[in-house]
């Protein structure tokens, strides 16, 4: 399956800060609660736009790990080395296609991670066939993605205000069945992890900001619902009429992030 899918880094980067404000509950707490990365690992992110989960585990290591993020974003890229440099860290951002041979030997990682990003891989058996080559043996892949269940409340406004079908999003439709058999079919052992994120919005503009954040004109996911700007506006006016009336019933805009981590070991 051929996925046509480009993440502009100022969408990304708002809905991190979104998260950051509104959540309940903090997915870097669970990562690292569950990861406990380690001085003196090799650690590969893959997909690591513009670098969250590569600081995470640096700071976690205090600088002790050697850590390597790809994408294939150069504009991501651009953004984790600009931040690299701020920082002090020593991370390795280089270009990283998931969905080509990855350019490491074989066993070389303890550890490799994708958050959010690995399940929009063409052939899954080919991308997790890489990840697992390049681990060593006892090495543990981690992938993070939203479950079916995820955004619930963010699906019903765009529903009920379009009347329209939702396009499929393959991070959710995927990600519990052919990610978690592939990794499972592949490595010794698999387990499944759960997070809850509560984001509560006050009001209506920091949910249209999600909205726009996730249905960005260039984020290719979403065109089946509009053409052209004029449309795209027309459709966040509509979504926003929407939200608008959910918060005057209920006083507040609840939207429950709810991700799994597949967490496995070569
Ligand atoms: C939702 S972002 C997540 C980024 C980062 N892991 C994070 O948690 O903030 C998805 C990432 O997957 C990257 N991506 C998508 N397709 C890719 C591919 N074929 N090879 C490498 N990276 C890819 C995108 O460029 C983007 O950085």
């Amino acid at each position: 399956m051929k996925i046509d899918y480009q993440e502009p880094s100022k969408d990304l980067l708002m809905r991190i800060d979104i998260h950051e404000k509104y959540g309940s509950a903090n997915i870097d707490v669970w990562t690292n609660e569950l990861l406990r990365p380690q001085a003196g690992m090799n650690i590969l992110d893959v997909g690591c736009g513009a670098g969250k989960l590569s600081f995470l585990f640096n700071d976690y290591v205090k600088g002790k790990a050697t850590i390597t993020g790809g994408d294939f974003s150069e504009e991501l890229l651009e953004k984790a080395r600009e931040k690299n440099r701020k920082v002090g860290a020593n991370i390795d951002f280089q270009f990283l296609d998931f969905n080509k041979p990855f350019n490491f030997p074989d066993n070389t990682f303890d550890l490799c991670t994708s958050a959010f990003a690995i399940y929009y891989a063409s052939d899954l058996d080919f991308t997790f066939g890489e990840a697992h080559r390049v681990l060593k043996s006892g090495g543990r892949l981690f992938v993070s993605g939203p479950l079916p269940e995820n955004k619930q409340m963010f699906y019903d406004i765009i529903r009920e205000a379009t009347h329209a079908e939702i396009p499929p999003m393959p991070g959710s439709s995927r990600f519990k069945g052919d990610i978690y058999n592939t990794i499972d079919k592949i490595f010794a052992k698999t387990e499944l992890h759960k997070f809850e994120n509560h984001l509560t919005f006050p009001d209506v503009a920091p949910f249209i900001d999600y909205v726009r954040a996730s249905l960005g004109e260039d984020r290719k996911l979403w065109t089946s619902m509009f053409n052209g700007k004029d449309e795209y506006e027309a459709l966040i006016g509509k979504i926003e009429t929407v939200a608008k009336k959910w918060l005057d019933r209920d006083g507040k805009l609840v939207m429950t992030k709810v991700v799994g981590g597949i967490l496995a070991t070569k």
